[in-house]
């Protein structure tokens, strides 16, 4: 029996917050007249003493009590003696471990916040220094058109907004106080919840005694995020690892970034940026086992919701590594613009500015200027020569039209700063895009 539930291992790390809803508990019940002005105080000193016990690393934590709320309470009952029991008057263990949690998953909540806006900041750096470097723009991770690297840093900065405006509504909701609740039903005590959300920084008591102890969908949002958050990371990731290998070459980390080989001595291997890549699966299989704990729990507390905590804590410690690790990868990396730019004018990346100027210039039907530059690539293709570098009466012979003016737009530059459209990758669209992002991240 004991084996199975105890849950002290796990718990202990709700310490501090246990010993701040108990604080506002006793001060609570003390201003309401439940318990004497002098009982609380004792109570608080007593709690006072064991948060320097937890802090320096002496307090008991032990099995036979269960949970960290039994082993802070009997640890108390052993240094201030019988009136530790007046503490948990008007109070449960069940609204006692959703306020925890709750203050617990809220604290966790705004340390992502400040870590996706320091990732933000990152890649904003980033984007501003290669506001101009060229380099492909990808679909099917094969050559399209031709992007500035800028750009396609700015993507992320897009996604890790969204993933922090989404947190932050995820904390909005969140914020509400179970304490109070007690067991299930409330209490026959006079207590005064608002004062005790008011004390724990919560906006308002929550509005159901029912709902109270048996919500946990504050967790489930939160981890939701974060497998969004974490499949962005995953795929930011996975570009870094792309871009690093010597045969893309676009991207070099320094050594405190990459590890070599025992036995390979020329191998620089991007660990960080594969480790991030994989912690999308601890945190995607966190939302899974809490969704389905969850999943069929009829009201009000049940047991099984002591194991809430091993995925949220799990996740969220992979989602702190992974915001840490890519936010020193970006500020670390460094980008190899030649063969970036190089890159960029590869692949004939150029060929849908060529379909472009046919339609704008010569006023030839899309599909039929398709069709002419598709010619144009293939004869290119057995010259082996860009589309830049084909002759003049090359071209003339599948469009006699054609005229000098058409080499303007072969080239990567050209092509990526002609696409002026709002949000596309010419280079003055990315910096209006960095500077209001910039101003955004300023103002907070
Ligand atoms: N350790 C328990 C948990 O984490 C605390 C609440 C226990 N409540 C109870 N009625 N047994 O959920």
């Amino acid at each position: 029996m004991q084996a199975i539930n105890v849950s002290i291992d796990v718990d202990k790390r709700l310490w501090q917050q246990d010993l701040r809803g108990s604080r506002a508990h006793a001060a609570m019940l003390a201003k309401q007249g439940i318990i004497s002005f002098n009982d609380a105080k004792t109570i608080d000193d007593g709690l006072a003493k064991i948060e320097d016990e937890i802090q320096s690393g002496v307090f008991p934590f032990r099995h036979e009590f269960e949970d960290i709320h039994m082993n802070v309470e009997a640890r108390l009952r052993e240094l201030i003696g019988p009136v530790a029991g007046r503490l948990h008057t008007a109070r449960s263990r069940n609204d006692q471990v959703a306020t925890d949690f709750r203050l617990w998953v809220r604290d966790q909540v705004d340390l992502t916040l400040q870590q996706l806006l320091a990732l933000q900041e990152a890649l904003l750096q980033r984007a501003e220094q290669y506001a101009d470097s060229l380099m492909p723009g990808f679909t099917h991770l094969q050559p399209a058109q031709p992007v500035t690297f800028g750009h396609h840093l700015m993507a992320y900065v897009e996604m890790f907004g969204r993933d922090h405006s989404r947190f932050a509504d995820a904390r909005t909701r969140m914020n509400e106080n179970p304490l109070g609740s007690a067991a299930l039903a409330g209490s026959p005590f006079p207590i005064d919840r608002f004062a005790t959300s008011e004390a724990l920084g919560f906006d308002r008591p929550m509005a159901n005694s029912l709902d109270g102890v048996s919500a946990r969908d504050f967790a489930l949002e939160s981890l939701s995020h974060a497998a969004i958050c974490a499949g962005h990371l995953s795929r930011l990731a996975e570009e870094i690892v792309i871009w690093t290998t010597p045969m893309f070459g676009f991207v070099r980390l320094s050594d405190a970034f990459s590890t070599g080989s025992s036995i390979m001595p020329q191998k620089r291997n991007p660990d960080a940026a594969e480790l991030v890549r994989a912690k999308t699966g601890r945190i995607n299989g966190s939302l899974m086992a809490l969704t389905t704990v969850m999943k069929g729990l009829p009201l009000a507390y049940s047991k099984d919701m002591q194991e809430d905590k091993p995925p949220v804590f799990e996740a969220f410690d992979a989602l702190d590594l992974a915001l840490r690790a890519m936010t020193g990868m970006i500020l670390d990396l460094e980008a190899d613009t030649a063969k970036m730019r190089a890159a960029a004018g590869a692949g004939f990346s150029t060929a849908t500015d060529l379909a472009d100027w046919l339609v704008r210039n010569l006023n030839i039907p899309f599909r039929d200027a398709h069709h002419i530059t598709g010619a144009a690539v293939r004869i290119a293709e057995t010259k082996g020569v860009d589309l830049a570098q084909l002759d003049l009466a090359d071209l003339q012979n599948l469009e006699a039209r054609i005229t000098e003016d058409v080499y303007k737009v072969l080239t990567p530059e050209a092509s990526a700063a002609s696409r002026q459209s709002y949000g596309g990758t010419a280079p003055d669209q990315v910096r209006q895009q960095i500077q209001r992002h910039t101003l955004r991240l300023k103002e907070r």
